[in-house]
């Protein structure tokens, strides 16, 4: 297996002086080719800066990014992110949302009629992948959001990008739509040979979807521990109640409470309520 991604000691600091904030701090992580990763932790510990440092949006202070083997100096076609917020175009269709990235990531206006009808067969195939064929002449705020999410991933998948970097993309999604795209996000990313870092505050979407889990830590940001997944690659919601399931996600619960603060802040607060209560 070739490692799709790998960060060797990456540091990432915002400003500067007293003021500075170490939003990632020696991060070492390998990611493998077809692999499916989650990062999860607690709010403020570098999820995003991680994923955006990969994608390439934002610079990283120290240290290096591989992607293929090639140090990362800005965003590329081989990198493709989805956010929780759709960012469709909405006075686009559905179709044309699709089709619109490819033709800006090209950087051409002039392209062969070739181009054009590979493009058009391309979307046609992400389109019914999706389940997006019945609504594609639609508009953004005629559809649901599970709806445009499925949009906004055929968008990221059009310019076959190796690896796709989804940062909390189902978050505004309600448990069930949750649910069907999270098997849809498994067999698609399967389908398209996908390498996947998918950052989530959700322990439970973190195992489901993932190979490995990352937990991260805050006050530096930084990788705590990585966990085997000790699931069948093929998922079914089923393996949700299954004992090696619960097992892991409290343990990992257990992990983010204590690398948190949570845990402290818990216990100070039941240390204060039990004064009151005595007085
Ligand atoms: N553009 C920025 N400028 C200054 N600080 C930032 C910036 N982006 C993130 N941070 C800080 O870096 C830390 C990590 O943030 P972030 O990666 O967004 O965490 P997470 O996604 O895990 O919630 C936080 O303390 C956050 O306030
Ligand atoms: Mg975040």
């Amino acid at each position: 297996m070739s490692i799709a991604v790998q960060c060797k000691v990456v540091c990432k600091v915002f400003g500067a002086g007293p003021g500075a904030v170490t939003a990632l701090k020696d991060v070492d992580l390998a990611v493998t080719d077809d692999e499916f990763v989650t990062l999860v932790g607690a709010s403020g510990c570098g999820k995003s800066t991680l994923l955006r440092t990969i994608a390439g949006i934002e610079g990283h202070s120290t240290g290096e990014i591989l992607v293929g083997g090639v140090p990362v100096r800005g965003p590329g076609v081989d990198r493709a992110m989805v956010f929780q917020n759709y960012s469709l175009y909405p006075w686009l269709t559905v179709k044309e949302n699709i089709k619109f990235t490819r033709q800006l990531a090209a950087h051409t206006r002039d392209r062969s009629s070739t181009d054009v009808e590979v493009a058009a067969g391309r979307a046609e195939a992400l389109l019914s992948v999706m389940g997006l064929t019945v609504v594609a002449g639609s508009y953004p705020n005629q559809l649901s959001g599970g709806m445009q999410q499925r949009v906004a991933i055929a968008r990221a998948l059009m310019s076959r990008p190796r690896i796709l970097l989804m940062d909390e993309p189902f978050g505004a999604l309600d448990a069930q739509t949750r649910e069907v795209m999270h098997d849809l996000i498994l067999h698609v990313s399967r389908l398209e040979h996908c390498t996947v870092i998918f950052v989530t505050h959700d322990v439970e979407e973190a195992i489901y979807l993932g190979q490995r889990v990352v937990l991260m830590a805050p006050r530096p940001g930084r990788v705590d521990t990585v966990y085997a997944v000790p699931l069948p690659k093929e998922r079914n919601q089923s393996m949700k109640h299954n004992g090696a399931f619960l097992e892991l996600k409290s343990q990992i619960l257990e992990r983010i409470r204590s690398t948190s603060g949570m845990k402290t802040d818990l216990e100070l607060l039941q240390r204060l309520s039990r004064t009151t209560t005595e007085v």
